[in-house]
């Protein structure tokens, strides 16, 4: 296995049982960073506490995306994931985990403190749902037209509503459409806007990259040869056409469309959708379901309105996902624990 790819041979059977404080905390902070990111920036920072038994989590906003997420919200989003990660390991580990938001008046990056507490027992599903964390992969690839059983999507809906964040699924063709619309729209816009381009550009590699961040062009279903280029391509070229196709015929494909909301708009709200996010996700992923993001309407402020009609939503939309049955996909790069660490 690559260098970059180590983070995922992390193994259960690797619990520090009878190991320190610090250990157990990192190794649970070992999960943590197997979460999904905008563009695989892993902006979080975990401080490991044995004093007060406990891990802090922070924003590291030194690897934010200014030019598509001005506001640090897909960022906060991702550390949610992160968080969410955290809590099912410690789950599974037994321990139940008590999380204090925000709790610092003065330090806003200081997202969360989350406290291990003996005598969780878990099930299951908790058991299914650690798992997962291994498995779940952003995969962009077509999917199969197996339907995702209405059963199934009531459980991801109730996984995301326990973080008090809303699931919608769109429905019917004629929406379904307008929504394609919309995406195709924001590939467009985005293409067409350089300082976008030059940003994407810096976070996509060549296959056989060594960067433990960024997305590896295989997570695109690029060939070795074309990933080789693509940072060029995708800071030089109007590739925007091509993608709103590819886009287009990838959710005419998927089974599931949705897009998942917040009621109000703070960041407390964001690292709730990212909780929320993630619960979705290892939910899905226990299920033998993929899932990727359409998210470029989300980016772009018109075309965030024009959904939010569309769609009738009351609160604020954050991510459009599509899921569905598809092939296996490769992981992606992740830095090393040690360099996640305060
Ligand atoms: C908040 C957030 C927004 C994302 N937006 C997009 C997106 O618009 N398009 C996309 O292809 N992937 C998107 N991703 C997926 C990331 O690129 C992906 O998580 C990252 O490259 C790591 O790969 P992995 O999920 O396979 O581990 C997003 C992920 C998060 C957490």
């Amino acid at each position: 296995m690559k260098n970059n790819l180590i983070a995922w041979e992390v193994s259960e059977n690797d619990f520090p049982k009878n190991g320190t404080a610090k250990e157990k905390l990192e190794f649970f902070v070992r999960y943590a960073i197997l979460a999904p990111s905008g563009h695989n920036t892993q902006p979080w920072l975990f401080e490991v506490n044995e004093d007060e038994m406990c891990i802090n989590l922070y924003a590291d906003r030194t690897r934010a995306l200014p030019v598509i997420d001005p506001e640090d919200t897909e960022l906060i989003i991702s550390c949610g994931a992160a968080l969410q990660n955290l809590i099912t390991t410690m789950n599974y580990f037994e321990y139940f985990a008590e999380v204090d938001f925000f709790p610092s008046e003065t330090d806003n990056d200081h997202l969360a403190k989350v406290r291990p507490m003996i005598g969780y027992e878990p099930d299951s599903t908790d058991k299914k749902i650690f798992t997962a964390i291994k498995k779940r992969h952003t995969n962009r690839m077509p999917f199969s037209d197996d339907k995702v059983d209405g059963y199934i999507l009531e459980k991801l809906k109730a996984a995301v509503s326990e973080e008090k964040i809303n699931l919608y699924i769109v429905e019917g063709e004629d929406i379904r459409e307008e929504v394609i619309k919309i995406i195709e729209q924001g590939d467009k816009i985005q293409a067409a806007n350089k300082s976008f381009c030059r940003e994407l550009a810096q976070w996509v590699h060549p296959n056989r990259t060594n960067s433990k961040d960024g997305i590896p062009g295989y997570a695109f279903g690029m060939g070795d040869l074309i990933s080789f280029g693509s940072p060029f391509f995708i800071g030089n070229l109007n590739w925007g056409d091509i993608q709103a196709g590819r886009d287009r015929n990838l959710v005419k494909g998927s089974p599931v469309l949705a897009v998942i909301e917040s009621k109000n708009n703070k960041p407390i709200d964001w690292l709730h959708t990212g909780m929320a996010l993630e619960k979705l996700l290892l939910r899905a992923s226990s299920q033998g379901i993929a899932a990727s993001y359409l998210n470029q309407p989300i980016e772009v402020p018109e075309l965030r309105t024009r959904l939010k009609e569309l769609l009738g939503l009351n609160g604020y939309p954050h991510l459009i996902i599509r899921m569905g049955y598809g092939k296996e996909v490769k992981p992606t790069p992740r830095r090393d624990v040690e360099e996640v660490l305060k």
